[in-house]
């Protein structure tokens, strides 16, 4: 049966109202009466009480170590506190016992779940679902909320393009638009709908360029132009802004030699002159006083000046504001109003949150809201959805019934921390379901399991015991990957190849001729091309949370057919990064040219076609963006344009047919690309603008429309303002970044 569906693409806010899709709220919770109440109280502070205000401290221990502090309002926000016990006793001495009772804003970084935890946001960002990320995030604030925590350092949305880089694990990978969807999603998610005691406000991270860092080095320097900013890093941020979020945090980098947290063009002029954020900018954990170390600075008192200066309301665990900036105002080195304007900022946070009315919580009824059901039901969908099918020779989805004898081996097979992932700090192993243990719930005595080895960094020679074991069993289930440890923050890594011995181990499966199927659970995206061979299909798992077991016992046994799409590209190896899809188009692309093979002796110079490419690896990764396989075939065919020409202010009709015509029942995420062939700058090679997932039956196909709004195809060009340039454009439909065939369009 043929139907006819219009997707709505949220690519601009004004069109995607008018289709239907989330609503987008940049004032959610703000009203003259909230700053009523924020004026009111603030004319009632002392000085000293306003520097307090804007002191966030690192708790934990014995309440009392704080509550000298608390009583005298020199603390406006905790972090690291979860017991809710103890939470509730922080609440009451600041309500109770300090001068104008002004509750604490309780932090915590609950990056991807808070008990039930989801996978890692790199793999929710596979996804392609917002909805579903936003119904993530609604769980970890339903969880975190009711033990006491209303402010959660999430979600990061720096853009990053270097795997080296252990906290590509915590964001949504390369793209600008996946990641501007993901980052509304995940706002909507903790913020809420509407504000009630079960928002938490989110903490849009890190401001700005931080994933760039060079060499993928942690912390390290970024050298981004203001250009490279505002097209590709700055509007995550921007359209959290506008979706909602409560709060901003500064980054540890410095860009073109600025430290973030002392950068008055982006806190400044950029988010609050242009985006006009009204919300709460807290530094880093101590970035204020390593801009000492960078050498921004010649002591604490300078850089918490630059801090207050550039635009920054509350300082995380340098002490510099709570030090020095009551000496800085009497010295007239800083205006009183500009602190003024940071409790302004941190006050509407606590208004807007309900705390003051709703500064405890139910310790009862906050327990019992900690793994329910729905929450896990939720962490498992997403763990299936997050799943990338990169290779299946046929041997997947496994047979339910064909199966007698199922080897389980691996590092990855059951090790409950590991596949939390990393920053799951609230995460309990004892609640986390292995493949391992969710294969042998279902398939009872049937499952051998020989670990191979123990943790994804061992060594070993030989693997008698595995081989063995592979020999009596039908099909082989490996779960190789990473440790949690090895990605995450200061986690990175110069080599990218399976750590240890597993792919020896790998290799010693395929040797034995069984089907031997591999399941990779990584914080990143690993150099796989040497396993892939050695192996009948591999499913990338990234970290898949708790429920991560019974996830890819469904994928692997086709109860649910994988859809997750590259978020990221995949390299063949690490010298290869950065590489990623829209890349700018260089003066000379590469065309196929000579590797290294078959170069003959002496060659001369310029005998090798003088292209961009790498004589040994070439120029292309092992899987593109937006790559990923499923158990069906979808095919795309009729795709074209409503019109040839669009003015600046039209909307691009896309139509097309998606079939399914393999045998099983699937969804594909339809991808759109766009590129504009002549700017006034040079322009990437293809931009995503849309995606949408499509669910189709064994052997349906549909008619599809896809909207894309000309205004999206706006960017900061040579004259630094931002706008549709005229000229021709071509576009591509298809399930990934590198297939389809370009469509052409104008835009005059
Ligand atoms: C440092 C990390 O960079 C940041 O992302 C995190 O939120 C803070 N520490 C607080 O734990």
């Amino acid at each position: 049966m043929k139907q006819t569906r219009t997707l709505c693409l949220a690519a601009c806010l004004a069109l995607a109202l008018s289709c239907g899709a989330p609503k987008t709220d940049s004032t959610i919770g703000a009203s003259p009466e909230v700053e009523r109440r924020v004026e009111k109280i603030l004319a009632q502070m002392t000085l000293s009480e306003k520097i307090g205000q804007m002191n966030q401290v690192s708790a934990g221990g014995d309440v009392s170590n704080y509550t000298d502090a608390l009583r005298k309002g020199q603390i406006g926000s905790i972090l690291n506190e979860v017991d809710p016990v103890k939470i509730n006793e922080y609440q009451r001495i600041c309500v109770e016992e300090s001068r104008l009772g002004i509750p604490l804003l309780v932090a915590r970084d609950v990056i991807h779940g808070y008990h039930t935890v989801f996978p890692i946001p790199l793999g929710l960002a596979a996804t392609f679902d917002p909805d579903l990320v936003e119904q993530g995030a609604r769980v970890a604030a339903l969880e975190a909320t009711a033990q006491g925590v209303r402010w959660t350092f999430s979600p990061m949305l720096d853009i990053a393009r270097d795997p080296r880089w252990g906290r590509i694990a915590e964001g949504s990978g390369e793209d600008t638009y996946l990641d501007t969807r993901m980052a509304e999603a995940m706002v909507r998610g903790y913020q809420g709908r509407q504000l009630d005691t079960t928002s938490m406000a989110a903490c849009i991270k890190h401001f700005v360029g931080y994933g760039a860092a060079e060499g993928g080095r942690d912390y390290n320097s970024t050298y981004l132009t203001e250009r490279q900013l505002r097209n590709v890093y700055l509007p995550p941020f921007q359209a959290a802004v506008e979706a909602g979020a409560m709060t901003l945090m500064t980054s540890f980098n410095d860009n073109d030699g600025v430290p973030s947290t002392g950068n008055t063009f982006v806190v400044k002029d950029v988010l609050r002159g242009e985006w006009g954020f009204d919300g709460l900018v807290v530094t880093d954990w101590n970035s204020m006083g390593e801009m000492i170390n960078h050498g921004f600075g010649v002591d604490r008192k300078d850089v918490a000046r630059k801090a207050l200066q550039a635009g920054v309301d509350m300082d995380m665990m340098t002490y510099g504001f709570l030090s020095h900036l009551e000496e800085l105002v009497k010295t007239g080195a800083v205006k009183e109003s500009d602190i003024d304007n940071a409790v302004r900022n941190i006050l509407r946070v606590k208004v807007r949150l309900g705390l003051f009315e709703h500064p405890y919580v139910d310790v009862e009824a906050g327990a019992a809201v900690q793994y329910a059901p729905d929450h896990l039901a939720s962490a498992q969908r997403s763990a299936e959805e997050s799943a990338i099918l990169l290779k299946n020779d046929g041997v997947l989805p496994l047979k339910a019934d064909a199966v007698r004898n199922i080897l389980v081996t691996g590092p990855m097979a059951d090790a409950p921390h590991d596949q939390l992932g990393t920053w799951a700090f609230d995460g309990e192993k004892s609640h986390t379901v292995t493949p391992l243990k969710a294969l042998e719930a279902r398939f009872p005595g049937k499952v051998t399991y020989v670990p191979g080895l123990r943790y994804s960094r061992e060594k070993r020679d030989a693997f008698p015991d595995v081989v063995a074991a592979a020999r009596r069993a039908d099909v082989v289930l490996v779960f190789l990957g990473e440790e949690a440890i090895l990605s995450g923050e200061a986690h990175s890594l110069a080599d990218l190849n399976l750590k240890g011995s597993q792919s020896e181990l790998l290799a010693a499966l395929k040797a034995t001729g069984k089907p031997v199927v591999a399941t990779v659970m990584a914080g990143r995206p690993l150099t796989v091309e040497r396993d892939l061979p050695n192996c009948g299909a591999m499913l990338y798992a990234f970290h898949p949370g708790t429920m991560g077991g019974p996830a890819l016992a469904n994928l692997l046994f086709g109860d649910v057919n994988p859809s997750g799409k590259t978020p990221i590209t995949f390299l063949r190896t690490v010298g290869q990064a950065p590489l990623y899809y829209c890349h700018n188009m260089t003066g000379r692309p590469y065309n196929g040219e000579t590797l290294i093979d078959d170069i003959g002796m002496e060659a001369g110079q310029t005998s090798l076609g003088n292209t961009s490419y790498y004589l040994d690896y070439g120029a292309y990764p092992l899987f593109p963006f937006g790559y990923g396989l499923s158990y069906t075939q979808f095919t795309y065919s009729d795709i074209a344009l409503d019109r040839t020409s669009y003015g600046a202010d039209d909307c691009i009709t896309v139509s097309l047919t998606l079939a399914n015509t393999g045998e099983y029942d699937g969804t594909e995420v339809v991808q759109v690309y766009v590129r504009d062939l002549v700017g006034s700058i040079t322009r990437p090679v293809k931009e995503l603008k849309a995606f949408e997932r499509v669910s189709l039956k064994a052997g349906e196909s549909r008619k599809l429309e896809l909207q894309i709004p000309v205004s999206s195809l706006a960017f900061y060009g040579l004259d630094g303002v931002k706008k549709v340039e005229p000229g021709d454009f071509q576009l591509w439909v298809a399930g990934d970044s590198a297939s389809g065939e370009p469509v052409p369009f104008t835009v005059k």
